[in-house]
């Protein structure tokens, strides 16, 4: 038997800086994008094409696509929630784009203004284009355990919508712990509701760090077949449209606990650890990643 692999997708420069107060100038994200792609990183993604006037701190992201180094194996990919999103993806040389919608009806007025129903209609022309354009597409889902204006979101509907997305031909889902909510069980519940319909191949998990369960959940998926996860160096991120809502678990933490299971990822954790340092100090913020911290401080 070959050695068990994960892959992780980078969500820093996305997930992460779209909720940092102070927006980081392209070619700056370009460079981060270029040492997280020199530590190991494979699938990263770059940013989003969303609108400006929602999320400010995305703007440019053709920019930071412009500016990066491209090489074999190392997949860019970027946000988008219309066809006007995907147009720019496409027109920068994206390689995977990534639609959003949510579990949760209200919270998907709040993020994207639309209903789910209205979502997927949505996406129907965008992933049709992406595909003839020989683009992979990855479809996220937020809320899959709880919402913070509904509250616990039932494992079928998320079982519901993730179909929904496949038929549309999503590539990959993301189902997105969004405020950090799950714990094991409900992850487990979760995941009861939906492998039996879809395969453990195309479904990546997204957790946010709020309640310090996300390593705790990320290993219940393991013992569940979960091989994707999305990160962030150093747990950037949040998400504007979810108060209170912390960064994505960090990227450092996740590899740490790979390492110790003898899962595979080609990624180089001290370096990432210093980069993520190195990023903390220039955001002037604290480095919430435990591993992180352990790994660079004296
Ligand atoms: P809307 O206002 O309903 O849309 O916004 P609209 O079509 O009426 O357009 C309004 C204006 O936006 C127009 O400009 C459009 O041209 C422009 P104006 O005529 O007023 O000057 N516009 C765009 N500009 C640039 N790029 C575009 C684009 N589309 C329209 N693609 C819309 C609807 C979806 C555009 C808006 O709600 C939006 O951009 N929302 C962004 C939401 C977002 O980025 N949220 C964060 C990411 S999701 C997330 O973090 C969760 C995740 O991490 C998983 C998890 O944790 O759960 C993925
Ligand atoms: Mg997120």
């Amino acid at each position: 038997m070959g050695q068990d692999t994960a892959t992780i997708v980078e969500m820093g420069l996305r997930d992460g800086l779209q909720n940092e107060p102070t927006p980081v100038p392209a070619a700056l994200r370009a460079e981060w994008f270029n040492a997280l792609a020199d530590s190991g990183l494979n699938r990263i993604e770059a940013g989003s094409f969303v609108s400006p006037k929602w999320v400010p701190q995305m703007a440019d992201t053709d920019q930071v696509l412009a500016q990066i180094r491209r090489r074999e194996g190392l997949s860019v990919e970027v946000l988008v929630p219309n066809s006007k999103g995907l147009n720019g993806a496409l027109q920068a040389g994206a390689d995977v784009v990534s639609v959003f919608t949510a579990a949760s009806e209200s919270f998907n007025q709040r993020n994207i203004n639309c209903s789910i129903a209205e979502s997927i209609e949505r996406f129907r022309p965008v992933v049709e284009q992406a595909k003839t354009a020989g683009k992979k597409v990855r479809a996220y889902i937020s809320c899959v355990v709880g919402c913070p204006y509904e509250g616990r979101i039932e494992p079928g509907q998320v079982a519901m919508v993730s179909e929904q997305l496949i038929a549309l031909g999503a590539d990959e889902l993301s189902l997105g712990d969004t405020i950090g909510v799950a714990r094991p069980r409900e992850i487990h519940a979760l995941l009861d509701a939906i492998l039996p319909s879809l395969p453990v191949s195309q479904l990546g998990l997204h957790c946010h760090d709020t309640r310090g369960q996300a390593i705790a959940n990320i290993y219940a998926s393991l013992e569940r077949g979960i091989r994707t996860f999305d990160s962030a160096v150093a747990g950037l991120g949040g998400c504007p449209y979810a108060k209170g809502a912390t960064g994505n678990v960090a990227t450092e933490d996740v590899l740490y606990l790979l390492e110790g299971e003898g899962i595979a990822t080609g990624i180089d954790l001290p370096a990432v650890a210093r980069l993520g340092q190195q990023i903390c100090t220039t955001l002037k913020r604290p480095n919430p990643s435990r591993t992180g911290r352990a790994l660079t401080s004296q």
